[in-house]
């Protein structure tokens, strides 16, 4: 069944948009349409938090609550799903919710601008954590700025919560599922204004749509399409939104690999990785926000294609391969093939990311590094991974890739050629630096200088030798 009107849970009640606007933010449903104004814009692209809402998504009749910036959201993405805003936090007799007192009892707020974007990102974490230690806390608001309070009353606030007092939420839950059953899910098609949109549910549906509308864009968690339409004041004139596949959600683990389809969130991933290579869950721990990786994709990462595209590297050095399908066949690619150029890739017009594919390597070494002038929600300047293992003291099947150093996320072949079968010694590792300068010519630009990668990227191949010799982590953060 194919429909023109969104539907979502908004207020105890099922809201219908006939025909919206494909490039309307949910920030600006909200404060335009809805007039409601405690969700405030700072940045307009994903940075600050300030447009933080919730998102409620019925799993398992079970609502799984998720922060999302609103200004970096489409409507339409609402399909199917609960929006809670900072305003339905109080309740009917006008009193706080649990998370509002403790940051009015705790002094969490003085200007107020940024509150209402950490209210939201504490409760998220409040209807879905099962404790409040600091580094969940840490963790719930890292995507959320305050300029003048001080993060310090703000953790107090969080850390005074009782996570055994049922909210009005919890109370009222039977009827948001039963509203939330109500809407049933549909294949989506607006036509508005010569702005086109589908949001398929099935990958059979998909390729109907592929196939008729050939130079549509994809877009998944739109953390980096959206600011197309935000940042670039552009429109997205055709695209067909990814994340209402469920088929595409999963994750497979077995003895050989690890598959993520294409519409997996972040958080979901990292979770899982943790177990095979830690170094990359502390990567996307880095990455963005939670508010971010709640809805972007691992495929979004690799089909940006961006030279600081934080997974990249990590996946380069494990040998992933990637699956693209169009409506007509399926292929397979080794990712190390895939980037052709400045965010360029051998993706052709109808070509959708499937499944990526990682490796499970057992015996070897994984580490990964990512430098960024902050440890939180910030870009990379530069990225590094290294993976490979050590029999006797020798170094066996080496594979290094870095982020930031070129065009294009990249292996460095000239390194690992010099370690491949060499002594895992000091002087190795001196050369080893040396050759670095024949895998990289960096440029300079407004994250690091020229001069400034290269010396990093030389810095971190040692950091990842004294790891190994002293079998230890040095680092700031883990
Ligand atoms: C505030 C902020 C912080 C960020 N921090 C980081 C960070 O720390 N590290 C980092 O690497 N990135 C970061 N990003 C960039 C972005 O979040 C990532 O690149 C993300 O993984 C993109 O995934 P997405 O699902 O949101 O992609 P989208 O924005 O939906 O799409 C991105 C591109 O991929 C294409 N695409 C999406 N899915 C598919 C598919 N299945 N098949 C084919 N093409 C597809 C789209 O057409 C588009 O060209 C940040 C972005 C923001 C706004
Ligand atoms: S307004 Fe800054 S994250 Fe949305
Ligand atoms: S209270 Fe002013 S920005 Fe946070």
């Amino acid at each position: 069944m194919l429909s023109n009107s969104i539907k979502f849970v908004f207020e105890d009640k099922i809201k219908e948009i006939k025909n919206p606007d494909p490039n309307e933010t949910i920030l600006n449903l909200i404060r335009l349409r809805l007039k409601k104004t405690g969700t405030k814009e700072g940045c307009a692209e994903g940075g600050c938090g300030a447009c933080t809402v919730v998102v409620g998504e019925l799993k398992k009749d079970k609502i799984i609550y998720n922060a999302i910036n609103s200004c970096i959201a489409f409507t339409t993405s609402l399909e199917g799903k609960q929006l809670l805003i900072v305003e339905d936090l109080i309740k009917k007799d006008g009193s706080l919710h649990p998370v509002q007192s403790a940051m009015v009892n705790f002094h969490g707020s003085q200007c107020g601008f940024c509150t209402p974007g950490f209210i939201m990102s504490l409760f998220a974490m409040y209807k879905n954590k099962t404790s409040y230690d600091k580094k969940t806390i840490e963790e719930s608001i890292s995507g959320n700025l305050c300029r003048c309070t001080g993060y310090r009353p703000i953790i107090d606030a969080a850390k005074s919560l009782d996570k055994n007092k049922a909210d009005q939420f919890k109370k009222n839950e039977k009827k948001t599922i039963s509203l939330l059953k109500k809407i049933r899910p549909k294949n989506i098609c607006i036509n508005n204004e010569s702005k086109k949109y589908f949001a398929p549910r099935t990958i059979d549906e998909l390729k109907k749509i592929i196939k008729k509308n050939e130079n549509a864009e994809f877009i998944s968690g739109g953390t980096d399409m959206s600011l197309i339409v935000t940042k670039q004041k552009k429109d997205i004139k055709n695209m067909i939104y990814l994340n209402s596949i469920d088929e595409l959600n999963y994750i497979k683990e077995n003895d050989k690999y690890i598959e993520v389809g294409g519409t997996t969130p972040l958080i979901k991933f990292e979770f899982i990785i943790k177990k095979y290579y830690p170094d990359f869950n502390r990567i996307l721990k880095r990455y963005g926000s939670v508010q971010i990786r709640n809805v972007a994709t691992l495929a979004g990462n690799i089909a940006t294609a961006s030279p600081i595209g934080d997974s990249l590297p990590l996946l380069l050095s494990l040998d992933a391969s990637i699956t693209i399908e169009d409506f007509k066949k399926k292929t397979v690619i080794p990712l190390k093939e895939f980037f052709i150029g400045y965010r360029k890739t051998m993706l052709k017009k109808g070509q959708f990311i499937r499944s990526i594919r990682i490796p499970v390597f057992k015996k070897n070494i994984f580490k990964a590094y990512k430098i960024s002038k902050r440890i939180d929600d910030d870009i990379s300047s530069v990225c590094a991974s290294f993976n490979l293992t050590i029999v006797n003291k020798k170094i066996k099947n080496i594979k290094i890739a870095y982020g930031g150093m070129a065009a294009t996320p990249k292996r460095a072949f000239y390194c690992e050629k010099m370690l491949l079968n060499s002594n895992f010694s000091e002087d190795i590792i001196v050369k080893a630096q040396k050759s670095l300068e024949k895998d990289f010519q960096p440029i300079d630009d407004m994250r690091a200088s020229k001069n400034y990668r290269i010396e990093i990227a030389k810095n971190l191949l040692t950091k990842c030798f004294a790891e190994i010799k002293n079998n230890k982590l040095i680092r700031l953060s883990y």
